[in-house]
């Protein structure tokens, strides 16, 4: 289990590998915008300011997002723990 820190409102949980971090979110109870749950809509994506995440399937994102540090939180299985922002 990791866990993942959310900001600005500083709210953390925990996150295992055999679920998304989305799915990680609303178990815990948390309000987090998201639509299809399948990498399509990008309602959950968010900034990941520290830590690692893997895909099964790479999201569609450009160089710039993921420099950016976007990322898809419906298909992203945290692999560390994580702190990432809501804009
Ligand atoms: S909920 Fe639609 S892309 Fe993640």
């Amino acid at each position: 289990m990791y866990q993942v820190r959310l900001l600005p409102n500083n709210i953390t949980f925990t996150a295992s590998t055999q679920q998304t971090v989305l799915q990680a979110a609303l178990d815990a109870g948390i309000t987090f915008p998201n639509r299809c749950q399948v990498g399509a809509c990008a309602m959950c994506m968010c900034r990941k300011t520290s830590g690692e995440v893997s895909y099964q399937l790479e999201p569609m994102l450009t160089e710039k997002e993921q420099a950016e540090g976007w990322i898809f939180t419906c298909q992203a299985v945290a692999e560390s723990d994580l702190v990432l922002t809501l804009d």
